[in-house]
């Protein structure tokens, strides 16, 4: 089951919506899905959710922090660090709309959001999946940790052939967990990438909890290591 956190909204396809009016909902949403993704970069969620409330009650579309004085964006930033994330995401949110506009200036492709100011492969690949559901891929320290255990690969952060390997992975994985929309366990890519994400976070932390996790069974690291606990028993 999901946590509840205040960006996280239940997947609509506003594509039917009347006119604007879907469009609209659908800019707000992918709005706020960028917002909090770039807060959550260095930032726990607990000390996430009340600026983010804040930063929303202030801000409410993009359209809004597009024409906010830049002083008064990096006081709503103030005590969650990092300030160069504000001045990108206030930075970003102008030059969608400047170059955009409309009901809906951010875009739902993963390679189109890229090329705005402050969006990596990371929050691209979240606004496109969480907000549009696209079937787009995330990789963040939490996801690395994730699939490089479940496969049982050894991985160097820092290794650019490693990391590049996890991201086709990540790739493959959402592709194919949208693609049965029949069997009861899809989930839509947005959810899928956050449940990976989540897991990452709360059970397969550096310091695992394999006795909770719900996907133990198809993983290596933890079969080798159960392998390894059995061969001591029997040799101690
Ligand atoms: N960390 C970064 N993005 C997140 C999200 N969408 N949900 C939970 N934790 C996150």
């Amino acid at each position: 089951e999901e946590r509840q956190m205040p960006w996280r909204k239940k997947w609509i396809d506003y594509e039917g919506l009347e006119g604007g009016e879907g469009k609209k909902a659908l800019a707000r949403r992918a709005y706020e899905v960028w917002v909090s993704e770039i807060m959550l970069q260095q930032t726990r969620v607990s000390t996430v959710i009340p600026y983010f409330n804040k930063w929303i009650s202030k801000w409410p579309t993009i359209q809004d922090l597009a024409i906010a004085d830049h002083d008064e964006v990096l006081s709503a930033w103030k005590g969650l660090g990092y300030y160069s994330r504000a001045t990108r995401l206030h930075q970003g949110a102008r030059a969608m709309v400047e170059r955009n506009g409309g009901a809906c200036p951010i875009p739902s492709g993963a390679e189109q959001l890229q090329q705005f100011p402050g969006i990596g492969k990371y929050t691209a690949g979240a606004i496109s999946s969480i907000a549009f559901g696209e079937a787009e891929p995330v990789l963040d320290g939490n996801l690395v940790r994730v699939l490089s255990r479940q496969l049982g690969l050894y991985v160097d952060r820092e290794d650019k052939k490693s990391n590049d390997f996890l991201w086709r992975v990540a790739d493959r994985l959402v592709k194919n967990a949208s693609g049965f929309p029949k069997i009861k366990r899809s989930m839509v890519p947005g959810q899928w990438n956050q449940a990976l994400m989540e897991l990452g976070s709360t059970l397969c932390t550096p310091r695992p909890r394999c006795d909770q996790c719900p996907i133990r069974r198809t993983c290596q690291a933890y079969a080798e290591a159960k392998k390894l606990l059995q061969e001591e028993r029997v040799t101690s």
